[in-house]
């Protein structure tokens, strides 16, 4: 047995705000559109159709669990949705005759890469972007949105793109009262619902969001697929154009399989939040109780809004991925952040946005939970942890942790 081997006692996934498994359920609804029912979409015979019927079903499961009665377009993923959204809006402007100028995109500090790039991308062409600051826990203050919108005039329209949940520290924002305050200012709403669904209820129409963002990997579905929800009145331009897919809004075959399993998770959604509020909350307020006995440790994120599956701590004087590499030995997968800024490398934005200070940082580890961890999963989890975070700050030189 190799000494990884002789380390490693169970193997624990807790990196499910990377990705989850795919349920046998699901991969059984979608096996035969990639082999017998293989039409496409478009196509006018019978085979064709039965496609087409199996992406309708998939839009009437999304429309009930998420009480949406607008369009749904299917798309390649979250980040493929959170680009349609709002650069869909800003390009729809100028084709409507406003200048760059004239047209202004609010977001919080804190959303995740597949909004701030596209963000990013649009100011370099002249579009007006603001930035809502967040607090120690991660939220955003709807009064900063007030004042951001009280304070501009753009003739164009504004687009407020605010993430449901936090990616990296669960944190929930207040998104109501913000959809609340952009309507009164004339302003449409998008929000990143990815770490959301199936996790807290979301419930697009009671919100009244304009656009929301959805992906089927988060919750037990496959990679690939997601969908940006829009409503009746929202104009956006294509990012993709060719054979006037999706309303014309992403054209391209769609992906029959996985938009059947997109359908499938949608339909499962009240069964996965009876499952993260009960079992899987009380899971994670073990973990937290036990990851914070050890010395020296912070819980990051907010202490009651927040995902219920979503563990985010800081070990000082530790470095995350010095833990990362550690655990693994051990068996156990963890992450520092988001599963994108790691192939960056950089440090994560979301918690300098909430003014941690780099030693905090630098020894910050997510652990999210998923349907499928147990009470073993958290003890061996809790063990390995006091003994790694022990060892590691023996070696390390910030020589006060050393207990
Ligand atoms: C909040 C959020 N938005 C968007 C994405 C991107 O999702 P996808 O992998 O479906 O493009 C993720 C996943 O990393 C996410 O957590």
């Amino acid at each position: 047995m190799g000494k990884e081997e002789g380390k490693r006692r169970r193997t624990v996934y807790l990196d499910n705000a990377a990705t989850t498994p795919v349920l046998d359920e699901v991969l059984e609804e979608m096996l035969p559109y990639m082999s017998s029912r293989y039409g496409n979409p478009s196509s006018l015979h019978g085979i064709g159709r039965d496609a087409k019927t199996a992406l309708d079903k998939a839009r009437e499961r999304i429309s009930s669990a998420l009480s949406i009665h607008d369009n749904i377009i299917f798309t390649s993923g979250a980040t493929e949705a959170n680009n349609l959204a709002i650069k869909g809006f800003a390009y729809r402007k100028l084709r409507d005759g406003f200048n760059r100028d004239d047209v202004m995109v609010v977001v919080s500090s804190i959303e995740h890469e597949s909004v701030l790039e596209p963000c990013k991308a649009l100011a370099r062409e002249g579009f007006n972007v603001s930035y809502l600051p967040v607090d120690r826990y991660g939220m955003a203050k709807p009064e900063s949105l007030e004042q951001t919108l009280s304070s501009s005039r753009h003739r164009g329209g504004v687009l407020v793109s605010v993430m449901l949940a936090n990616n990296e520290v669960g944190t929930l924002q207040r998104l109501k009262e913000m959809v609340e305050i952009a309507h009164r200012y004339g302003a449409l709403v998008h929000s990143d619902a990815a770490q959301a669904i199936g996790k807290v209820k979301v419930d697009a129409g009671a919100l009244a969001v304009d656009m929301l963002t959805i992906s089927a990997h988060k919750v037990y579905g496959p990679k690939g697929v997601g969908a940006l929800c829009i409503g009746k009145d929202v104009r956006l331009e294509p990012i993709l154009h060719g054979g006037g897919h999706e309303y014309g809004l992403r054209s391209g075959t769609q992906n029959v399989p996985g938009i059947v399993g997109l359908g499938k998770v949608a339909e499962l959604v009240p069964r996965f939040i009876a499952l993260y509020q009960g079992r899987v909350r009380q899971l994670r307020d073990r973990l937290i109780k036990g990851l914070l006995e050890i010395p020296y440790t912070r819980l990051n994120g907010h202490p009651e809004e927040r995902l219920p599956n979503n563990a985010h701590i800081s070990f000082l004087g530790v470095n995350g991925e010095d833990l990362i590499i550690k655990l693994d030995e051990y068996g156990i997968a963890v992450s520092t952040g988001s599963a994108c800024s790691t192939l960056k490398q950089k440090e994560s934005h979301v918690l300098r946005a909430m003014g941690l200070s780099r030693e905090e940082i630098n020894g910050s580890l997510r652990l999210t939970l998923g349907i499928q961890n147990d009470e073993q999963d958290v003890d061996y989890t809790l063990e390995v942890m006091a003994m790694v975070v022990k060892e590691l700050r023996r070696i390390s030189p910030y020589s006060k942790y050393r207990l």
